[in-house]
């Protein structure tokens, strides 16, 4: 969707005044609407199945546009979503999104508990230390994001910076946690996975950008005590959603992929 470059700094560079949020939106919101019809057209005229399209576009995102999501729109991504399959159908996962001033009141929480020192207590097993390969590649994108944003590899507080962000919901005007029952375990964990990728893909067709976070099931305390959970709920991980800020540096992030022999075998 990149190539199509009517960008919102067109659109700041034509509407300047902040007085003008209003119109800038709607001109956005007719952007958006032309940059999907054209990646449509182009990839129908392709031949193209729409998914793939999609996988080959997408990354994730950590800037946004101070520009919420219409309430049709979320009812009916949500709605997509619960077409998720699940293991015998159980459809383990208890969606909350947050918004508003609750998500401002969580993100508050969070700042409090990192100022204090706290240490993660998460729910769920997180606490793998990656090796070998898989430490290479989490390496690896790590300093993908940090070189998109300038941050050098030893400047430690510029880091530790750029991942309180997290917390912040990266200023998306959405955030969601994706809790389940806490005894479901991995059974849960594996289905949650594949509804989060689910939704990430519906959110997609919408033109809506995302960024999944681990980082948002490391406190669970202030997230149950503010939605009122019950404590046998679990928060497993969450998202940050909206529309991307295609001016922001940290949204050049790219990483790449394993290469398919290192990853699929065949056996015939
Ligand atoms: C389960 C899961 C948890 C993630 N947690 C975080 C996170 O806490 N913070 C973050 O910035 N990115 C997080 N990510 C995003 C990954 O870093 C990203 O998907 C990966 O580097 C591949 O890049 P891409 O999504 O741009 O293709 C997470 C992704 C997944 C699937």
């Amino acid at each position: 969707m990149d190539k199509h470059a009517l960008t919102t700094t067109h659109i700041n560079v034509l509407l300047p005044s902040t007085h003008l949020t209003k119109y800038k939106h709607y001109i956005y919101d007719k952007v958006l609407a032309y940059k999907q019809f054209i990646f449509h057209f182009t990839n129908l005229r392709a031949g193209n199945m729409y998914i793939e399209s999609i996988l080959k576009a997408r990354h994730s995102v950590r800037a946004f546009l101070d520009k919420p999501v219409p309430t049709q729109t979320l009812n009916s991504i949500f709605e997509s979503a619960q077409l998720s399959p699940s293991n015998c159908n159980v459809q383990p996962w208890h969606t909350c999104i947050v918004s508003g001033q609750t998500k401002d009141n969580l993100k508050a929480k969070f700042i409090e508990a990192l100022m204090s020192g706290a240490a993660p207590n998460p729910d769920f097993n997180w606490a793998a230390q990656y090796s070998g390969i898989h430490r290479e590649r989490q390496f690896g994108s790590a300093n993908a994001l940090y070189s998109s944003v300038g941050i050098a590899r030893e400047d430690k507080k510029a880091r530790q910076m750029a991942m309180v962000r997290n917390w912040q919901f990266f200023d998306a005007p959405h955030a969601i946690f994706f809790t389940m029952d806490k005894y479901l375990d991995i059974m849960g964990a594996v289905d949650l996975g594949i509804y989060a990728q689910t939704l990430s893909l519906i959110m997609a067709e919408h033109g809506i950008s995302n960024c999944m976070q681990g980082a948002l099931g490391q406190f669970p305390d202030p997230v149950r005590e503010i939605l009122n959970l019950p404590d046998d709920r679990g928060i497993l991980f969450g998202m940050s959603f909206g529309y991307a800020d295609e001016n922001a540096a940290v949204n050049n992030t790219r990483t790449d992929r394993e290469a398919l022999d290192n990853a699929v075998t065949f056996f015939n």
